[in-house]
């Protein structure tokens, strides 16, 4: 996820993704530039009251209001009190507006990024650990937040500020402005070398950061475990020692960074100096007034403070392009799984079922399935069997094109799934896998998790099939009950059933189940056998994988798996009359 992006692709993507209104930005711009330029008035209007007490009928301001010294002082006042409060209002206004931005940048990407990470193939979330996707959509997406509520704003201040003081600068004495800008290439040099530092030991911490957090997150899931097997120490000695290594990254980083606002002061310091000293000499020599004097020299301060906040600013900046980095190298994944066109209509379609010549590796490269041929007519109920990690579970990966095949066509109704939308295709196989998923909601929200519509009545009947309606009654909340994050409130057996439930009220063409009685005693197993043939009545092609025979003997057709092969097709009499694998697992 770490590959080398350009900072040109960096910004591209960005500004692909934050869906702004201009005039939002504009307005923010504005604002900002407003702000700025009232922020210099007090300057100017200190140097416009000496100019008034000193100058007298002389003064400037006495052209445009002939009246008593006191008098114009008052006026003078007046307009001092409008224009503070006429900045407080634009500095307001330019917060505000740059907050909200701020905001809505923060949205919008994080739904642009969640949704193009649901759009990403399993190989995806089986390359990358939970905690570092976590940790990417949460806290990179709020380092852009951040950047743009705060620093930008204060960047934005610079550049205004800047070039409005050496404007009145250059009005005032455009000799002192050249000196003024003798440390800003020096300044800029500074900013460049500490944020090229920086930017590699952000990028550190944060995958640092991502790690942690991974192994937080995994060992709270596995709290149970760690418990059991009284690993707690061996876990927090993990943690103590990823703690350490994150501090050790972030010493470096605020020793970098506390190097860099000494070096930016010092040579600022030499403007302020020379501005003082050379502007004392030309109001000594009479070539200037002490007025424009008082001005210039607290407008150095205008002019070059603001550089000392630079190292503040770059540093926000660098750590926003290390998330932003992060953030559009997920971007750049893109599913190798591609969409077809042709809709698959559940209600026309038959649901023939043909494997042809199949070979399929996972990306790291275990040979899983070899040059695998069958065929399952529409309505007829098939079973996989077959050792473990003999390929039983990839067969349906590849049906409901999680992965595509290395080799071969996978059909459906005589037409390549790899011509159907992805969304009909799965739309129309109800799937139940072997490690089945509960939200952490109620009950009826998770049996009706894919038919979100679906009668109360409807979500009943699929309960009473899954043979999970008895024991939902007894809860005290019945069917609202709720049942913990990945239903940790329920037994095994019994999210088994529920999961059965949610993928029968989806009432699909096709089924596939897969080892779905394994946590399930004899009597419930043989009730849900019975009620699932009740359902499918040669109206659902249905593909059951189990490992307890008893689920399959009724199947129209059995294929037996071994490494990636099948070594045995026929119907329960036929394979048991051979003395094949079949026969071995079933007397085993
Ligand atoms: N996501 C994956 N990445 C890499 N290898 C995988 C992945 N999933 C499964 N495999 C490997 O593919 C092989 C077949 O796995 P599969 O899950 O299809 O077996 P199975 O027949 O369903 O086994 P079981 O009966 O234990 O469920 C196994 O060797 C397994 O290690
Ligand atoms: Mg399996």
């Amino acid at each position: 996820m770490d590959e080398k992006i350009s900072t040109y692709s960096i910004i591209k993507k960005f500004l692909q993704n934050i869906s702004c209104s201009p005039l939002r930005i504009t307005i923010s711009m504005v604002a900002t530039f407003l702000n700025k330029l009232l922020d210099f008035l007090p300057e100017m209007f200190i140097g416009m009251s000496i100019e008034i007490v000193t100058q007298k009928q002389d003064s400037l301001f006495f052209k445009y209001f002939p009246y008593p010294v006191k008098t114009q002082l008052l006026i003078f006042a007046c307009i001092t009190i409008i224009a503070w409060i006429l900045e407080s209002i634009v500095e307001y206004c330019a917060k505000y507006s740059w907050s909200m931005l701020a905001l809505s940048i923060q949205h919008n990407m994080r739904i642009k990024l969640y949704e193009h990470i649901q759009s990403l193939d399993l190989s995806f979330f089986e390359e990358n650990h939970l905690g570092k996707i976590t940790s990417i959509v949460i806290d990179d997406v709020n380092h852009l937040e951040r950047f743009f509520d705060r620093s930008l704003m204060e960047l934005l201040k610079l550049i205004f500020g800047s070039i409005i003081a050496l404007v009145i600068f250059f009005i005032i004495s455009p000799f002192i402005t050249l000196f003024m800008l003798v440390p800003v290439p020096f300044i800029i040099f500074l900013s460049r070398f500490f944020h090229q530092k920086l930017a590699k030991l952000y990028a550190q911490t944060r995958t640092q950061s991502a790690i942690m957090l991974s192994h937080i997150a995994t060992s709270i899931a596995g709290i149970l475990v760690t418990k059991s097997y009284v690993s707690e120490k061996k876990e927090l000695q993990t943690m103590i020692l990823e703690g350490e290594h994150y501090n050790r990254l972030n010493y470096a980083v605020i020793k970098t960074r506390s190097l860099f606002i000494p070096s930016v002061r010092t040579s600022i310091v030499i403007a302020f100096v020379g501005s003082l000293v050379l502007g004392g000499y030309q109001v000594s020599e009479g070539t200037l007034s002490v007025s424009l004097y008082s001005i210039l020299v607290m407008m150095t301060q205008r002019f070059l403070w603001p550089f000392t906040e630079l190292p503040k600013i770059t540093d926000t900046y660098t750590k926003t392009m290390a998330s932003l980095r992060r953030i559009v190298a997920i971007f750049h994944k893109k599913g190798k799984i591609t969409d077809g066109s042709v809709e698959l209509q559940p209600k026309t379609m038959r649901g023939d079922v043909i494997f042809h010549n199949v070979s399929f590796s996972y990306p790291s490269n275990i040979h899983v399935l070899h040059n695998i041929s069958f065929s399952i007519p529409a309505g007829a109920t098939a079973a996989f069997v077959g050792s473990t990690g003999s390929g039983k579970s990839t067969i349906a990966k590849l049906l409901l094109r999680f992965y595509d095949p290395d080799n071969g066509v996978i059909s459906i109704d005589g037409i390549d799934i790899r011509s159907f939308t992805i969304d009909s295709l799965r739309g129309a196989i109800g799937y139940v896998n072997q490690d089945p998923f509960l939200y952490d909601t109620t009950i009826k929200e998770n049996i009706a998790y894919g038919t979100p519509h679906s009668d109360f009545d409807d979500i009943i009947r699929a309960s009473i099939a899954a043979g999970a309606h008895t024991f939902v009654t007894t809860l005290e909340d019945g069917y609202e009950t709720g049942i913990g994050e990945g239903g940790q409130r329920l037994s095994g057996g019994q999210k088994q059933r529920i999961a059965i439930a949610r993928a029968l009220v989806k009432a699909s063409p096709i089924f596939i189940f897969d080892e779905i009685t394994s946590a399930l005693d004899n009597e419930t197993e043989t009730f849900i056998q019975q009620s699932l043939n009740e359902i499918i009545q040669k109206k659902h092609t249905t593909i059951i994988i189990a490992h307890r025979l008893k689920m399959v003997q009724s199947a129209d057709i059995i294929f037996v798996l071994d490494k990636g092969n099948i070594v045995e097709t026929g119907t329960h009499q036929e394979l048991m009359q051979r003395d094949g694998i079949y026969k071995k697992l079933w007397e085993s």
